[in-house]
């Protein structure tokens, strides 16, 4: 890399808009103009404009981090640090180091209004993201307009990252699509997929960043089913608004991303409505907070479907966020496992939800193994020097005492017929949620 490449001039210089940026574009698109940028997207993902790019440059460990961390100073203004400077920083960067847009692709980004010239400089009015092959515009990341559509966050990329493979030319809803990122991966990935959603500024950027990106996906306006294609599904996915206001408000947060009006009964009219749109062998994926109302709803579902929770975090008010399918064809019952979000796991993976839905029966050809996303942390007291020992030892938030830490150890890839453990303890862990079968 150059030296010239950790030019910091410009750093921290950020604008923001009061009304979205988002609208103004979605409006006024041509097919030229899109079919340009379209060209221009592509030369940046050859670049390599993707997640990992963005997180290293941040030094965060998700790409949906980025919203929560000041572009830090030390890294580079210029070639691809430039353009993610440029479009996920929302920083104004200087035109003559972004030489991973050559001046076609800037003029065809400026041109379809994502980009505006700022004196010598260029100033995003979007934000790009990349995420799981796509570029997914949305408006700035610092933007405070109250009709700004968000980007991908935390919660979106614990749907997308859970989202079942389906047949080729499979039916998928995605209910309340916003950007479209689940909408965009499943029609990718070979599915029928339509995105809806009851704002008219989602659906609009949804089907922008559809042609951005060369996926063809419906988007229909729709409240919930009211709306939505009036077929059964394999899978419907709902990545729902926070159910309930949180117990203290950010000044700086967009007020949209906080909470839904309707509250709870989103989710349980979400509940209510699934039947008719989900295929009784499909499979639906809401994300959700479990209020107390939700749960128990989710509990009276499990006398005719197979449900299962993965909790992963907590609301600002309390109640636990969970990942929550539903599969009306699976053994009836309910199944909650407590998936702490740490370094070793960021986000939810289908790897766990699958584990989850798997029979925990203990056959012989299964292959027990520890749960890949827990860490093993723990504590030791130094009282002699040089000579440790062991005070507390913790797999998520389970306190192991040494048999549970032995039979863990030895679970290093054998099928249990041929390990030598305690079936009691052994199950114990599975329920857990601590010892996964394959
Ligand atoms: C948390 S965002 C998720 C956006 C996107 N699916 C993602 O994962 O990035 C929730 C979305 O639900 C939409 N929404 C809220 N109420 C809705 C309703 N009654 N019917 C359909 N969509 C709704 C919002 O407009 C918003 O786009």
């Amino acid at each position: 890399m150059k030296g010239g490449d950790f030019s910091t001039e410009g750093v921290g210089e950020r604008h923001t808009a009061d009304v979205s940026a988002v609208t103004d574009i979605t409006q006024q698109v041509t097919e030229a103009r899109l079919a340009a940028a379209a060209d221009a997207f592509a030369q940046l993902a050859a670049a390599g404009f993707h997640e990992r790019a963005v997180t290293l440059w941040y030094g965060v460990p998700l790409v949906s981090d980025a919203r929560y961390v000041p572009p830090p100073p030390s890294r580079p203004r210029r070639g691809l640090g430039g353009a993610i400077a440029l479009l996920v920083a929302g920083e104004d960067v200087a035109e003559d180091g972004l030489g991973v847009l050559p001046a076609p692709a800037r003029a065809a980004l400026i041109d379809l209004g994502l980009v505006e010239r700022v004196g010598e400089r260029l100033r995003a009015r979007v934000a790009v993201l990349p995420l799981r092959g796509l570029l997914l515009v949305s408006d700035r990341l610092d933007a405070t307009a109250d009709d700004a559509v968000g980007a991908p966050d935390l919660s979106a990329l614990n749907l997308v990252a859970c989202l079942p493979p389906l047949p080729p030319g499979a039916r998928a809803l995605d209910v309340g699509c916003g950007a479209g990122v689940a909408a965009l991966l499943l029609a990718r990935a070979g599915a029928e997929a339509t995105g809806s959603d009851v704002d008219a500024g989602a659906l609009a950027l949804a089907r922008l960043n559809a042609r951005l990106n060369g996926v063809a996906a419906r988007f229909v306006e729709a409240d919930l089913f009211d709306g939505a294609p009036a077929e059964h599904h394999a899978l419907v996915a709902f990545n729902a608004p926070l159910l309930r206001a949180p117990l203290f408000s950010d000044g700086n947060a967009p007020a949209r991303y906080l909470t839904t009006a309707r509250g709870e009964a989103l989710a349980l009219d979400f509940l209510g409505g699934l039947a008719s749109r989900l295929a009784p062998d499909g499979e639906a994926l809401l994300h959700a907070q479990l209020t107390a109302a939700v749960d128990a709803r989710l509990d009276e579902l499990a006398a005719r479907a197979q449900v299962v929770s993965l909790r992963f975090a907590h609301a600002p008010d309390g109640t636990p966020h969970a990942l929550t399918c539903i599969r009306p064809s699976g053994p009836t019952g309910r199944r909650q496992v407590r998936v702490p979000l740490g370094p070793a796991c960021p986000h939810l993976r289908r790897e766990i939800l699958d584990a989850a839905l798997a029979p925990r029966a203990l056959r012989p050809d299964a292959t027990p193994l520890a749960a890949p996303w827990l860490e093993l942390h723990s504590s030791r007291v130094f009282a002699q020097p040089g000579a440790p020992t062991l005070r507390a030892l913790t797999f998520g938030s389970h306190a192991i005492d040494d048999a549970d830490l032995r039979l863990l150890e030895s679970l290093v890839g054998a099928p249990l017929a041929a390990l030598d453990v305690d079936a009691e303890r052994l199950t114990r862990l599975v329920d857990l949620g601590l010892v996964l079968l394959r």
